[in-house]
């Protein structure tokens, strides 16, 4: 698929918002890259990098012998990634446009990473064949995404409810997955992976962290619910005011999708 069906909006704003989903991930998603062990040296690639947050990760695990390749379609995200990456002074990284769909890598790599990508392919089975030839023999895939399933509150909330429908509505008439957590292990094994693992993560907040990137998210599939003829203008305010009200108060608690963090390995270790 090509930018123009990525859902969630992107660019500058779109940072942003990738910037919070790090910050809800980063605990889990390092425990997964110890879980992996990412080695001093490897050479890594980062499928739908978005700003980097996980590519700059990977950088500072393979060290200055080590290298990170980050290919995302939005130019934009890429050139603040850019940027990112020589403040912090990392020379061992490079991000490149590319769709993922359509890009055959001259190289293999140790370690081939993606997170919440997949969901939003129409091809996720095709992609993952096609990071099963990105891997060398022996070498590590670990993925990261969404089961949409997994959202509730308490107490109740009718515009969870909504959101949640809104979402995987507007993210299935555009080919995507949004429950494709639980698929992965299965399309691992189809594509030849050997050797799978699995953890599960569930983000739930009092206050901050998934609760504000739940109403952000809404916000930023506004566009996509509209053109989809999926609500009115004014229900949508609506359903943002409240999901803004129910996600500000302390006492409420908000749980959103299960993450599934799945890795394997390209046939048997060769070290
Ligand atoms: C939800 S964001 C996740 C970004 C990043 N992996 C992270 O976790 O911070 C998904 C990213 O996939 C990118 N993307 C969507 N379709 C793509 C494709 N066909 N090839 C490469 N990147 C793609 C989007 O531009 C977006 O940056």
């Amino acid at each position: 698929m090509g930018t123009n069906k990525y859902v969630i909006r992107g660019g500058e704003e779109g940072r942003e918002r990738l910037r919070l989903l790090s910050e809800v991930m980063g605990p889990s998603t390092r425990a997964l890259l110890e879980d992996v062990r990412v080695a001093d040296g490897a050479a890594c690639l980062d499928v739908g990098c978005g700003g980097g947050d996980v590519t700059f990760e990977l950088a500072q695990r393979v060290g200055p012998a080590g290298r990170v390749i980050g290919i995302d379609v939005d130019e934009i995200e890429l050139e603040i990634a850019r940027r990112e990456s020589k403040q912090k002074g990392l020379v061992n990284i490079s991000f490149e446009a590319r769709d993922v769909c359509q890009w055959e890598p001259a190289e293999r790599f140790d370690v081939v990473y993606s997170r919440f990508l997949l969901t939003h392919l129409t091809n996720p089975g095709h992609v993952i064949e096609a990071m099963h030839r990105h891997a060398r023999p022996g070498g590590v895939i670990a993925l990261e995404d969404i089961d949409f399933r997994g959202h509730f509150a308490e107490p109740t909330c009718p515009a969870l409810w909504k959101y949640v429908e809104f979402y995987t509505r507007t993210v299935q008439a555009r080919g995507g997955d949004p429950c494709i957590g639980p698929k992965l292990p299965g399309l691992l094994r189809k594509a030849g992976f050997q050797d799978i693992r699995m953890k599960l993560f569930h983000p739930a907040a009092l206050e901050g962290g998934i609760k504000l990137l739940t109403c952000i998210t809404l916000e930023y599939i506004a566009e996509a619910v509209l053109a989809d003829g999926l609500t009115s203008e004014g229900e949508l305010v609506e359903t943002i005011e409240e999901l803004r009200r129910f996600s500000d108060n302390p006492h409420t608690i908000l749980g959103g999708p299960r993450v599934f963090q799945v890795w394997a390995r390209n046939g048997p270790l060769t070290e």
